[in-house]
């Protein structure tokens, strides 16, 4: 078993101490792709465990739409690597406290295209594409493309309505994390509109029996 060393200093000056280093042996994760994802969360500090439950949320809706076996593998993958593309963007503007201004958020709107120009020759189409489309809405008023209803990857519909919950639920560098009840009502208000109206009858039906993953806040 390899044993990864994991720094707990400052990622980008490298001030790493060798009495922060944990050693994660013991529960590591062996495949290369998850040593990947681990180090896309350590660098995007906003996305330590929101990728896991968007993935976890992604695939019980996509299961609930009755999508088969190797729809489900694509949707844990493309969930949990939907924000990869952020890896290349400047940590001042991940970090944020505050609302983007406008260069900043134009900058933020290209990461599906950055995450779908990483994973394109590395992962099957399907999944490249649903990282792609993961901020198209149904009333084609999403980016990048602008693309309406059916014509969005089912898979990227279905990322979107998870990542929007877990986006409202978790803390996030410009929000703290709103309650349950306002993110639901949120994506039921918004089916037709932003979200899939079958994606989000299954999310309702998922609601309504405690099954939605959230965020431990302390
Ligand atoms: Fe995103
Ligand atoms: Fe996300």
């Amino acid at each position: 078993m390899v044993i990864v060393a994991i720094g707990t200093g400052d990622p980008y000056t490298g001030r790493f101490e060798w009495s922060d280093w944990t050693f994660r042996g013991e529960h590591m994760r062996e495949t290369p792709r998850d040593i990947l994802i681990e180090v896309m969360e350590d660098v995007i500090e906003d996305l330590h465990g929101h990728v896991h439950r968007v993935s976890d949320l992604s695939v019980d809706l996509g299961t609930g739409i009755g999508l088969g076996g190797d729809d489900l593998d694509r949707l844990a993958l493309a969930g949990v690597l939907h924000d990869v593309g952020k890896i290349h963007l400047d940590p001042g503007i991940l970090g944020k406290p505050g609302p983007l201004n406008e260069e900043e958020f134009e900058l933020m709107r290209r990461h599906p295209e950055m995450g779908f120009a990483m994973t394109r020759n590395r992962l099957e189409p399907k999944v490249a594409e649903a990282i792609l489309y993961h901020h198209e809405r149904y009333d084609g008023g999403g980016y990048p493309f602008g693309l309406e209803a059916d014509n969005i990857p089912i898979l990227s519909r279905i990322v979107l309505v998870a990542d929007a919950f877990d986006a409202m639920t978790s803390v996030r560098a410009y929000q703290p994390a709103l309650p349950v009840e306002y993110a639901v009502d949120e994506i039921r208000t918004n089916a037709g509109t932003q979200f899939d109206p079958t994606v989000v009858d299954i999310f309702l039906e998922l609601a309504s029996v405690d099954r939605l993953p959230l965020e431990l806040i302390a």
